[in-house]
């Protein structure tokens, strides 16, 4: 199976609650062959309606993260522990993080075989790691996932977001700490592998609200 068949085959997932609340699953972004992923939370509002993975304003922060350590979004594969939003985004409790991901996620890795994950924030922590992990005494520390892959934990954009002054400076310098690692642990695997466009990718002009499709 490649990623375009799992694509189909999540498109008509009802295999839960979630999917009732949301427009659609939202799958994942980016280059199939990229040796690097990075797994978010789930879908909020703007990812439901564009069906793009980090497309709103964690995402765009994401991108900027990630163009200031020589990566854009064409280039890497960004994806999320749960493809349905939440209803009012709450976060998915740790036994539907993981009937999703076991469903979904676990098949996209088992795929792609990154050489590298990186898990943003605590819910990407808990299912890459397990859930005794912390992202704030954890982030920035390899580990192995159950798959076998190698992972490093940084903080999610929404909490970067949530900080202000002294704490969000200190919070934005171990994000880029924690993705420079990941770039250099890639490159090391992966010497070959083109990390980064010339341009920021755009994903508002790649991806269309799609609210009306599935009305
Ligand atoms: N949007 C996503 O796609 N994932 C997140 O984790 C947060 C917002």
């Amino acid at each position: 199976m490649d990623l375009q068949a799992l694509e189909q085959e999540l498109k008509s997932c009802q295999s839960c609650p979630l999917r009732g609340d949301a427009i659609a699953p939202v799958g994942w972004y980016g280059d199939p062959h990229s040796p690097i992923v990075f797994v978010g939370e789930g879908p909020g509002g703007v990812e439901d309606d564009y069906g793009c993975p980090l497309i709103g304003p964690s995402g765009q922060l994401l991108d900027k993260a990630l163009w200031a350590v020589k990566m854009t979004r064409d280039r890497v594969l960004t994806t999320n522990v749960i493809k349905c939003r939440p209803q009012n985004n709450r976060t998915p409790d740790i036994a539907e993080a993981d009937f999703c991901a076991k469903m979904w996620l676990e098949r996209e890795l088992e795929i792609i075989q990154p050489k590298v994950v990186v898990a943003l924030g605590s819910v990407a922590l808990h299912f890459l790691g397990n859930p005794n992990m912390r992202i704030t005494r954890d982030r920035g520390q390899w580990f192995r996932t159950r798959q076998g892959f190698d992972c490093i934990a940084t903080y999610h954009p929404a909490y970067l977001l949530r900080l202000t002054g002294r704490q969000l400076v200190a919070a934005k310098w171990d994000v880029f700490h924690d993705l420079e690692a990941a770039r250099a642990r890639t490159l090391q695997l992966a010497p070959d592998c083109k990390l980064m466009s010339e341009e920021k990718t755009d994903l508002f002009k790649l991806f269309k609200k799609r609210v009306n499709d599935y009305l």
